[in-house]
């Protein structure tokens, strides 16, 4: 199967599978597994950060720093397309008792006066404005890279505004390999940032939270309150350790398939609608004329080619390491006759 529904689904090399067994491995929870402790302290460098604490999911660092940043009333600040809002079980209402306030941003990137709008005053009646989430790239905003003067200047505004700031850094590195910009760069403003090791860098499953080293010992509560805390991480981390090594310049290699994909399938006549290609994502929107977008995911995936719906007439394609420029054509030779009208 060509499987372009996510970079989720990267499968971990033959190599990268190999690290595990020269890994030095101890008890993680008592701060022992070496192998853990050196995946840490490379990503809080990486990410400009004191410290760093290893997870077992991208959402487990969101969950975890809305817990450390935020008191039961508190608001977060975020884009409605986030993944925070969307994808985490309703947690930082049910974990963290915080309420949401959502921005109608752009492809996932809102405006500084939208912060400004959103932050509220000092009452007796309303909840605190306490934490401005910003998702780099934006997963349903088409992977769209925010530029760093738009990030810099939102996370300004709530810092002025003695708000927190966090960063949602699943695909961070996508956007670090096609602008060039350093992700300590990108997360310079921001009191906590992550990246994700289980999407384009084809690890099995690992995120890393980076913060204050005062930000990261309370993170560490959280993680072993949660069930969080592991014992011999170092095979998991090795993985990652082998993903910084190894994978960041495949992270280009999807960068440019989802643009050349991209390019052609916004041709073809069913097309109405295709967000900016930045990163790795490909959205789109198919005309009346064409099936429904579940009818284009059954016929494609009869053709071996796998993608995903998003609502009744949207589409998504992602490009990661189990694809390359073969799977695109094949991608785009399915999709053409469906699409043609
Ligand atoms: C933008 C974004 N944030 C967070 C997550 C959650 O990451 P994980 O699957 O590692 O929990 C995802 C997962 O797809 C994501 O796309």
């Amino acid at each position: 199967m060509h499987d372009f529904y996510a970079d989720t689904k990267s499968i971990p090399t033959k190599p990268m599978l190999e690290t595990i067994l020269a890994a030095s491995l101890g008890d993680e929870q008592k701060g022992e597994d070496p192998t853990t402790a050196a995946l840490e302290s490379r990503v809080a460098e990486l990410l400009g950060k004191e410290a760093a604490i290893f997870m077992i999911s991208g959402t487990m660092c969101n969950e975890i720093a809305v817990r450390v940043h935020c008191d039961p009333g508190d608001e977060v600040i975020c884009d409605a397309s986030s993944h925070l809002l969307n994808y985490e079980c309703g947690s930082p209402a049910a974990l963290s008792g915080v309420v949401m306030n959502t921005l109608q941003g752009r492809h996932g990137i809102f405006s500084i006066d939208d912060v400004r709008n959103a932050i509220r005053p000092i009452s007796r009646y309303m909840p605190v404005s306490k934490m401005l989430l910003v998702e780099q790239t934006a997963n349903l905003g088409g992977g769209a890279i925010w530029p760093l003067e738009t990030i810099d200047a939102v996370a300004e505004e709530a810092k002025s505004a003695g708000l927190v700031t966090h960063m949602d850094g699943a695909r961070l590195m996508n956007a670090v390999v096609k602008t060039g910009i350093s992700a300590a760069r990108y997360a310079r403003d921001f009191d906590s940032v992550w990246i994700d090791f289980s999407k384009g860098l084809g690890a099995p499953c690992g995120a890393v939270l980076a913060g204050s080293a005062e930000f990261c010992e309370q993170a560490w509560r959280q993680k072993q309150a949660l069930g969080g805390a592991m014992r011999q991480s170092g095979v998991l981390a090795s993985t990652c350790l082998y993903a910084l090594d190894n994978h960041i310049e495949q992270l280009a290699a999807d960068n440019a398939l989802a643009a050349s994909i991209g390019e052609r399938i916004k041709n073809l006549p069913g097309v109405i609608n295709m967000l900016p290609v930045d990163s790795n994502i490909i959205i789109f929107d198919v005309s009346e004329k064409s099936p429904t977008a579940a009818e284009i995911v059954k016929l494609l995936q009869n053709e071996g080619v796998i993608i995903g719906a998003f609502g009744e007439r949207r589409l998504r394609v992602v490009t990661c390491l189990n694809v390359n420029e073969a799977s695109g054509e094949k991608l785009v030779q399915a999709l053409t006759p469906l699409l043609n009208d």
